[in-house]
């Protein structure tokens, strides 16, 4: 079953690729318009939506972290993203002009479910986005956009979070196709740009033998951070929460912006610091500001694990080891940049000589409270 592979996550991330591909089929057309009638959401109700809420858990919960900056971009509507958890407690505002947007690979999870009924009884209309067919939380939806990973059955989510990714695109790009934005012409650009991005994929993989040799040479490290800005820091965010959850390493993200204010006391002699840099080209004041963050850390003695696009060149003064990613625009960017942080974690997991497909104390569907 695991066609060859060491275990179901070293084929889950080859199969990134496809999953990806398959996520898009039949959703672009010609003309390079969406077509995502399967949503079953009137376009009329859809250009009266005035706020977006992302409710999800875990990885999930990273991929609706990134769709805010997408959401926002395209389609200019307020879009607020929150764990699953967290907002079933409380009382948020909430009415008939809020589209809820649940994510989940397995369509079960708990927290998730109860989140979307709350939601549903003020009122909102509700959006899965869902790996799983006929699952609950589809099935108590107002509409579903399924992502086509196929069967996820490593514990920690790889492919399904790239199509989870891939379906939060669809969505932002066809919320602002149906309402019409300022964007239009940089909105039929970034869907040729996903059109090419499981190849871009594809590339990554092809070369992470410099990221496994990495990974298993700090198979004995205690701490590892990860920095990112804008996209780039709800992938630091789950390159944390791969490595946590497969090596049993101590991990954190960060904002790159916030480490003078408190994070920066962990730098000590020799420490790993991955850093997801931002394309040099479109938003380079974001680019500039991460290059001089990686020159800080590693003032203070921290080997500088830097993901970057291929080309940029002014990482490399600062870096003690470079992984180079194609140029993406800057909003699909965690499409390739995610790809390298699973595969580390995967080899320092096998390197410690962990179970990769099935970590202790986790489950695959999280289905009680
Ligand atoms: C992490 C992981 C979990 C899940 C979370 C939500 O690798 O797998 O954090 O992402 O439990 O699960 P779903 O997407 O099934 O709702």
């Amino acid at each position: 079953e695991k066609g060859g592979h060491a275990s179901f996550m070293h084929k889950e991330i080859a199969e990134q690729p496809r999953a990806v591909a398959d996520t898009l089929l039949g959703r672009i057309g010609a003309d390079g318009e969406l077509l995502l009638d399967e949503l079953r959401i009137p376009a009329a109700e859809l250009r009266e939506v005035d706020k977006v809420v992302v409710v999800a858990c875990g990885t999930a919960f990273h991929a609706g972290l990134i769709a805010k900056y997408a959401i926002e971009h395209w389609t200019r509507i307020p879009c607020e993203v929150e764990p699953a958890s967290e907002f079933r407690h409380r009382d948020p505002i909430l009415d008939a002009r809020t589209l809820v947007v649940a994510v989940s690979q397995s369509g079960e999870t708990m927290d998730t479910l109860m989140a979307l009924r709350h939601a549903r009884e003020q009122g909102s209309r509700v959006l899965a986005i869902c790996n799983t067919n006929g699952s609950t939380i589809p099935r108590e939806s107002d509409a579903v956009l399924y992502t086509h990973a196929g069967p996820e059955v490593a514990v920690a989510s790889t492919k399904a979070f790239l199509t989870q990714l891939v379906a939060c695109y669809l969505v932002a790009l066809y919320l602002g196709q149906v309402r019409g934005t300022k964007w239009g012409d940089e909105i039929q650009g970034v869907v040729r740009d996903l059109a090419g991005i499981a190849g871009a994929v594809e590339r990554v993989l092809a070369d992470m033998e410099p990221v496994r040799a990495l990974a298993r040479s700090l198979a004995g490290a205690g701490t590892v951070l990860f920095l990112g800005r804008h996209v780039g820091y709800p992938v630091a965010l789950e390159g944390a929460l791969k490595l946590k959850e497969l090596a049993y390493m101590h991990a954190e993200g960060f904002a790159a912006g916030e480490l003078k204010h408190g994070p920066i006391a962990l730098v000590e002699e020799g420490l790993p610091v991955v850093v997801v840099v931002p394309s040099p080209r479109g938003r380079s004041v974001l680019h500039d500001k991460i290059v001089s963050n990686i020159q800080e850390i590693r003032a203070r003695g921290a080997r500088t694990i830097v993901i970057a696009e291929e080309g940029d060149e002014t990482v490399l003064p600062c870096a003690d080891h470079v992984v180079w990613v194609p140029v993406t625009p800057t909003l699909l960017q965690p499409l390739v940049t995610t790809v390298p942080l699973q595969v580390f974690a995967c080899e320092l997991a096998v390197a410690r000589g962990n179970e990769v497909d099935q970590p202790r104390n986790l489950a695959k569907s999280v289905t009680v409270e």
